[in-house]
């Protein structure tokens, strides 16, 4: 049995206060039971964000970080670094990161790996733009995302892996992929990681993104196939995303 797991990404935004008012909502909430709820803060919040969020159910992600432990590059954080401050997701290849950074299938795979050697569970997310959706390549774009960073792990490292699935026409835009377009893609990613292991593969947490919001989250986690969200504007919103997590249970 999967537990739902709702991720909110904050991107470049937030501030101290919102953390803050976070810690104060998320001391109080009642989450239905099984329930894993992990914020994605700037990494300049996540002292802060440790201390706000102590007494809560909340845990602590990354929205990116680099392949090496430590070394000569200039303005990025390491896993390692990031473990220090009790830091247990990390999101890879999201599509902001492969579209203004340019990181590649590899380098997605590179800070999968640097993830996994820091026991931080990476998120990978994948998804395809409106243009490979229309020309219906939608699973060959999505499936080659996947299969490009899970192909050369170990099964205990595929185990560590939770795929997120984003399509790229969702992100930001409020145009959400309809239940049945997202169970679908997800469904394949599934019967993908089956062809590695059948306990993998239904163990295997995939959660959607793309404008999910408090309207929308509970017929989308209704789906078989979707086990939670990665949610991005409506995280940055106590109440909207209180209630996204209460309708995940
Ligand atoms: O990582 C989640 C994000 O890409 C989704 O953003 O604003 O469409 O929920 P949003």
């Amino acid at each position: 049995m999967r537990s739902p797991l709702i991720a909110g990404n904050w991107k470049m935004n937030g501030s101290t206060e919102l953390v803050e008012a976070f810690g104060r909502a998320f001391a109080e909430a009642r989450l239905p039971s099984g329930v894993e709820v992990v914020i994605h803060p700037p990494f300049p919040y996540l002292e802060a964000a440790r201390r706000a969020f102590s007494e809560t159910p909340l845990g602590l992600g990354a929205q990116t970080l680099n392949p090496f432990h430590s070394g000569a590059r200039t303005g990025e954080v390491s896993g390692t670094m990031l473990k220090e401050f009790g830091v247990g997701y990390a999101l890879v290849g999201h599509s902001e990161r492969r579209q203004l950074y340019r990181e590649s299938d590899e380098d997605v795979y590179d800070r999968l790996i640097a993830a996994l050697s820091a026991d931080i569970r990476p998120i990978l997310c994948v998804g395809e733009t409106l243009e490979e959706r229309d020309a219906g390549r939608t699973e060959d774009v999505v499936l080659r995302q996947v299969g490009h960073a899970m192909a050369r792990l170990e099964p205990a490292q595929r185990a560590r892996v939770v795929i997120a699935y984003e399509p790229v026409w969702a992100i930001g835009t409020g145009r959400t992929a309809t239940p049945q377009q997202a169970q679908e893609v997800m469904a394949a990613i599934r019967e993908y990681q089956a062809g590695y292991d059948r306990d993998l593969a239904a163990a295997l947490p995939l959660l959607y993104g793309g404008s999910m919001n408090a309207s929308n989250a509970a017929e989308l986690l209704a789906q078989p196939d979707i086990d939670g969200g990665l949610v991005g504007g409506a995280s940055l919103k106590v109440d909207d995303f209180l209630a996204i997590c209460q309708s995940a249970g």
